[in-house]
């Protein structure tokens, strides 16, 4: 698949994940354990586009990658800040809506601009090829998460 389709599957995977935090407002340990999902996900999304994507895209439009990395790391921030916030403080709920506003216009840029000019620029068989790059790495996080469940399994029957 192309890098790109791949990208912006994940960024819809992102935006369901935060309807899914509206979804169990108020359920605290719900709350917690999305948002935990979200976090990882956000954060494996960007190294991947950072790691396969933008060290390319920063010699086609090195200014949009710039502003990419340090939207990359508000995320971040915004991220470390939630996980020592309380679901019970109502702080909570406004640090992820900022989050939310903060990926979206992050996410929009990338799909309407930053994407589309890198696609243009690099052409469509290296788009093609950094897919499968992404995919493998993908792929190889899929099946270490599989060997960890398979021992942590074993743990819990000795
Ligand atoms: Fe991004
Ligand atoms: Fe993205």
């Amino acid at each position: 698949m192309n890098a790109i389709e791949i990208l912006k599957t994940q960024h819809r995977e992102l935006e369901e994940l935060f309807d899914r935090m509206d979804g169990v407002k108020g359920q605290s340990r719900e709350e917690r354990r999305i948002f935990r999902q979200l976090a990882k996900a956000v954060e494996e999304h960007a190294h991947l586009e950072e790691r396969y994507l933008y060290s390319e895209g920063q010699e086609v439009d090195c200014a949009a990658t710039l502003e990419g990395y340090e939207e990359h790391e508000l995320v971040r921030i915004m991220i470390r800040k939630i996980k020592k916030t309380s679901t019970k403080d109502g702080a909570f709920g406004a640090k992820v809506k900022v989050m939310r506003e903060i990926l979206q216009h992050h996410i929009s840029e990338e799909e309407d601009e930053y994407f589309p000019l890198v696609e243009n620029s690099l052409g469509e068989d290296r788009m093609e090829q950094i897919g499968l790059e992404l995919e493998g790495h993908l792929n190889r996080r899929q099946k270490r998460e599989h060997k960890q469940e398979l021992v942590s399994e074993q743990t819990w029957a000795a």
